[in-house]
């Protein structure tokens, strides 16, 4: 009988995982358990509409020397890029040859840039902000964007609220057919109104 390669990897691929489980647990003194701190900013779970936002706010005049001591080395004084992307700027460029994508131009829902800096930034300590620090340095950014205005305060209220400019750029995550109802009278053809068909 001949036996497929792939099958013969199989037992090779179950033994590397189990390894690698031992590895990390008491018997080969490798690996630790994460401490609470490193946890706790991976153990959040932050939605586009603002679900799990935590408590704490911030303007930009608040964030503006967060963002110039912990931030412009890489992404620039005014957000242009520099080792990291361009933070600022290319709003109305996405349907052009070259779009430029920011978070500005881009990114559909202002809490995934909260969850995103709160988890990623800056990328040399990451989840080292606070909560105030991230919702602050955020509205620096949004107002350097021109998508909220410099006397805005962002808190796990306001944030859900900006109406980033992309934000009806991106198709469903959920396609949206028509209701039942509507199937009967013929779908596929013009009696079908709703958006996603
Ligand atoms: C050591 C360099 C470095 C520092 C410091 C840093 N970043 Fe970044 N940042 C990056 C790089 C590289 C990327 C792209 C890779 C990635 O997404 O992880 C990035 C990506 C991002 C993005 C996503 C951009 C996009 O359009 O996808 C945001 C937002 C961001 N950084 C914000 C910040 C903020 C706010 C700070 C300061 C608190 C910060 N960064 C500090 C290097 C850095």
């Amino acid at each position: 009988m001949r036996c497929s390669p792939k099958l013969l990897l199989l037992p090779v691929v179950i033994l590397l995982a189990c390894i690698e489980g031992l590895a990390q647990g008491p018997i080969y003194h490798m690996g630790r358990p994460p401490k609470a701190e490193e946890m706790r900013a991976l153990d959040v779970c932050i939605g586009p509409e603002g679900q799990g936002l935590p408590a704490g706010s911030g303007n930009a005049t608040q964030g503006a020397p967060i963002y110039m001591q912990k931030c412009a080395i890489c992404h620039g004084l005014n957000g242009e890029g520099g080792v990291g992307p361009k933070l600022v700027g290319g709003i109305g460029t996405l349907a052009d040859a070259q779009p430029v994508k920011t978070i500005g131009s881009f990114w559909p829902n202002a809490p995934s840039i909260w969850d995103f800096i709160n988890r990623a930034m800056p990328q040399t300590q990451p989840g080292s902000l606070a909560p105030d620090e991230v919702y602050a340095v955020l509205a620096f950014l949004l107002t350097r964007n021109g998508v909220i205005k410099e006397s805005d305060v962002l808190d796990a209220t306001t944030l859900p609220k900006v109406k980033m400019p992309n934000r009806d750029g991106f198709v469903p995550a959920k396609p949206m057919y028509p209701e039942p109802a509507q199937y009967s009278g013929g779908c596929g053809s013009h009696a079908c109104t709703k958006e996603g068909r």
